[in-house]
Formats: C-alpha cells, sequence, structure tokens
C-alpha cells in the first residue's frame, strides 16, 4: 500500500476500505507516514468528508493506538458523558452523584487540559484533602462501593487522536465532522465506557455555531457508537450564553452542591435531568426518558443525591462537610462588580469571553504548566432575557487582585444588551 494511492483515492471522493484507513493511522503514529502526506489526506477528508463506515473505522483505529482503559472488574453498565465544551459547565459534578444515587456506576477518568476554568478534577481539588490519585485496584472497588469515582487520567489514551489533532490544528483541518466526531468518540472509547451520552453544544459559544452543524455532529457521532458496539445518545443544548450562573472552579463546586440540593440555576438543573435520564436509560436502570426523569427528581428531593456527593467526597479524602458548608471552599480576597452601560434586556452573553474572562483572573491554564486559582472566577446576576438598568451589576468578579479591568472589559463585551425582549431560546434544542 502507498499513501499517496490512499490521498488520491479520498481527493476524488472514494471510499476507503478499512485497511487502508488502519495503514494511514498505524503509519503516522510509526513516523513512517510525514506530516505533509497526513496534511494533505487530512484536507482530502475535509473536503470530501467520510462515509459512516470509514468514520467508524477511523475512530477504532485511534482508540486501539494507544492504552484501552478495562472497566470489566466494575459491576453494572458503565455509561460515561461528554461535553463538546461549554463555559461554566458544572454538569458532570453534578451527574456524577445523581446517577450513581439511583444505581449508575460512574467510573471517570478526567484530565486537567487547558480550558477557560480548570476540568472537573480540577474543580473538585477544591475540596481540602481530595485527591485524585489511586490505583486500578482501589478505583475499581470505589466504584463498586459507591457507584461512583473520577480519577485522574493514568495512562495513554488514544496518542494518534493527539498527534493528528496537533496536525489539524495547524493545517485548518480541525473544523470537519468526521475527524471532530472521531476524535471525540475515540478517546471515549478507549476510556472503557460501555455507554456514552453525548452533550453538543450550539450557539455563539460553542464550536458549533448552527443548529444544521450541530445536528450532523450529534449524529454522526451516534452512528460510529452504534457501528463500534457502544449504546450512545446525543443532547443538542443551547450555548448562547453560559450554562448557571458560576464560572470558576470553586464556584462551580457551589453551584454544583446548590443544584445537588435542589437550588440550582433552572438551566443547569434541567440540563442535568435530561442528560443524566439518557443515562439511567442507557445504563438500563430505568425503561424511560420519563421514568428517568422521576428517578432523578426523587434523589435530589429526598437528599440521596447529595449524601452519594458526600460519601463520594470523603471516599478520596475530601472533607464532605463542605456540602453543608460552602463557606469553608477557596473564597477570592475581592468581590467586585461589573456594571452594565446600558438599560435594556440581555440578548445573548457569548460564553467564551465570559470564559476568557474567568481565565484572565487564574481560573484556567493558558499552558500546561499554568498554576489555577481555585477561589476566582466570576459569578453572572443576568441571563438571556433578564431586564437590566444602567448600573445595575451584570456580574461579579471573584479575584485575588484589585485589578481586573482586561477581565471586567471582556465580560462588558460578552453582554449584549438590547432595547427589545429577546424571545426565549428553549435550553433543550434537540
Ligand atoms: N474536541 C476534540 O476532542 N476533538 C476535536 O477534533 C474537536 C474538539
Ligand atoms: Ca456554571
Amino acid at each position: 500500500m502507498r499513501m499517496v494511492d490512499i490521498i488520491e483515492k479520498k481527493r476524488d471522493g472514494l471510499i476507503l476500505t478499512q485497511e487502508e484507513i488502519r495503514f494511514v493511522i498505524d503509519g503516522y503514529i510509526k513516523d513512517e507516514i510525514p506530516d505533509y502526506q497526513m496534511s494533505a489526506w487530512l484536507m482530502a477528508v475535509f473536503f470530501q468528508g467520510m462515509a459512516p463506515e470509514e468514520t467508524a473505522e477511523l475512530t477504532l483505529a485511534m482508540a486501539e493506538s494507544g492504552d484501552q482503559i478495562d472497566l470489566s472488574k466494575i459491576d453494572g453498565v458503565k455509561v460515561d458523558k461528554h461535553s463538546t465544551g461549554g463555559v461554566g459547565d458544572t454538569t458532570t459534578l453534578i451527574l456524577a452523584p445523581l446517577v450513581a444515587a439511583v444505581g449508575v456506576p460512574v467510573a471517570k477518568m478526567s484530565g486537567r487540559g487547558l480550558g477557560h476554568t480548570g476540568g472537573t478534577i480540577d474543580k473538585l481539588e477544591a475540596v481540602s484533602g481530595f485527591h485524585v490519585e489511586v490505583s486500578e485496584q482501589q478505583f475499581n472497588d470505589l466504584v463498586n462501593e459507591n457507584k461512583v469515582a473520577v480519577v485522574g487520567q493514568s495512562g495513554n489514551l488514544a496518542p494518534a487522536d493527539k498527534k493528528i489533532y496537533g496536525l489539524r490544528d495547524v493545517t485548518a483541518t480541525v473544523n470537519s465532522i468526521p475527524l471532530i466526531a472521531s476524535s471525540i468518540m475515540s478517546k471515549k472509547i478507549a476510556a472503557g465506557a460501555d455507554a456514552i451520552v453525548l452533550d453538543v453544544k450550539v450557539g455563539s459559544g460553542a464550536f458549533m455555531k448552527e443548529m444544521e452543524d450541530a445536528q450532523a455532529l450529534a449524529s454522526t457521532m451516534v452512528e460510529i457508537g452504534e457501528q463500534v458496539g457502544r449504546k450512545t445518545a446525543a443532547v443538542i443544548s443551547d450555548m448562547n450564553q453560559p450554562l448557571g450562573y458560576a464560572v470558576g472552579n470553586a464556584l462551580e463546586v457551589k453551584e454544583a452542591i446548590d443544584t445537588l440540593k435542589g437550588k440550582g440555576p433552572a438551566d443547569l438543573h434541567e440540563l442535568c435531568l435530561v442528560l443524566g435520564s439518557k443515562m439511567v436509560v442507557l445504563a438500563g436502570k430505568a425503561e424511560s426518558e420519563h421514568e428517568a426523569r422521576a428517578m432523578l427528581e426523587e434523589v435530589i428531593e429526598n437528599g440521596k443525591a447529595l449524601e452519594v456527593f458526600k460519601t463520594f467526597l470523603s471516599a478520596q479524602g475530601g472533607d464532605a462537610s463542605v456540602v453543608d458548608h460552602p463557606e469553608k471552599l477557596p473564597v477570592a480576597e475581592y468581590k467586585i462588580p461589573v456594571v452594565s452601560e446600558a438599560a435594556g434586556f440581555v440578548e445573548g452573553i457569548t460564553a467564551d469571553k465570559i470564559g476568557t474572562a474567568a481565565m484572565l483572573l487564574g481560573a484556567g491554564r493558558a499552558t500546561k504548566d499554568s498554576v489555577i486559582d481555585l477561589s476566582v472566577g466570576i459569578v453572572l446576576h443576568k441571563k438571556i432575557g433578564d431586564e437590566v438598568k444602567k448600573d445595575e451589576p451584570l456580574a461579579t468578579i471573584h479575584s485575588n487582585n484589585e485589578s481586573v479591568s482586561e477581565s471586567a472589559k471582556k465580560i462588558l463585551q460578552a453582554y449584549k444588551i438590547s432595547n427589545t425582549r429577546p424571545n426565549a431560546s428553549p435550553l433543550i434544542k434537540g
């Protein structure tokens, strides 16, 4: 087989065989295929797309390029959840104890990564004593005992995706649905989930700005899941504003606790129930989403979800008393309001600008060696549809530095204020 022939075949819009796709991925990982040929192939895929069976094979080839986590010693159907990237997205922190409380095992490995705020692992470290380094044996035992554990990622998952993503980033080939779908799914499959629930974001703050693209990405990922034997479901949700009110690590932990108490922001609460219901159904714990939702509402209502959260924190060394005393979480020194320059109605809040504002305060990592300040972030006071007066606070900055003008500027840029009340836009779009 020759790479040049495979590039030509894809350039001309033909469908590659399984052997040809394996040849490309294996050859690239072994440095037998140079970057320039891989770049040409990626560009051909960008323009010609891929058939479902090609996308599935690409996903498997990347999933099998490194370590594959074996969760078979954990009882039950392990369901993982993935979001295509939101700002202030606290859903994992809430969903893990929530679905565990109805008996769905949550065996989550999370990376730290780069981003506007830390990942789930960083957020949990805002709870004093919480640790994420446990042995494989301990991890299995924790999930079997408590139904939930969240640990740091060990091992080398989908290295082919990592190498290819690096190349896509500099060859203008990131924005291709089969490439994004296979990239995301390869990592989920390598992480060992039996079933996967996807939250595909659409809107100004998301990868996918248009509904049509979000739908195509969602259905491509669900199809990959089906082709490779993992039950997969997807939800398309709005990202025309950040989810909930809090953006920042400790601030989001507090928001997660509120939501587990049934007192969280309406949008965050609703999204958790929608995603959680799908997880419960895929895990075989309920017949319908309707039944699953009632189960989840019950464990919020009767406090069981909160109890599971406490047990989970303690089991990994964390101080579970933060649940009843959230003031024990790291607190920033300064609280600085950002006030509106105009009167009107909030029409939109560009989520990634709010994310950047949080990152400027130190809530996220700019490079992989940056140290996160867990206490800082932003709490929004106004969301889409809310009326705002001139000089009324739109948000509060939580900072350990008195000068926050850059961050405040970003927040003001993020808010779009109009003279008329906008039509409500649904949270769940598909
Ligand atoms: N996220 C991923 O993991 N991969 C992509 O290609 C795009 C977003
Ligand atoms: Ca939030």
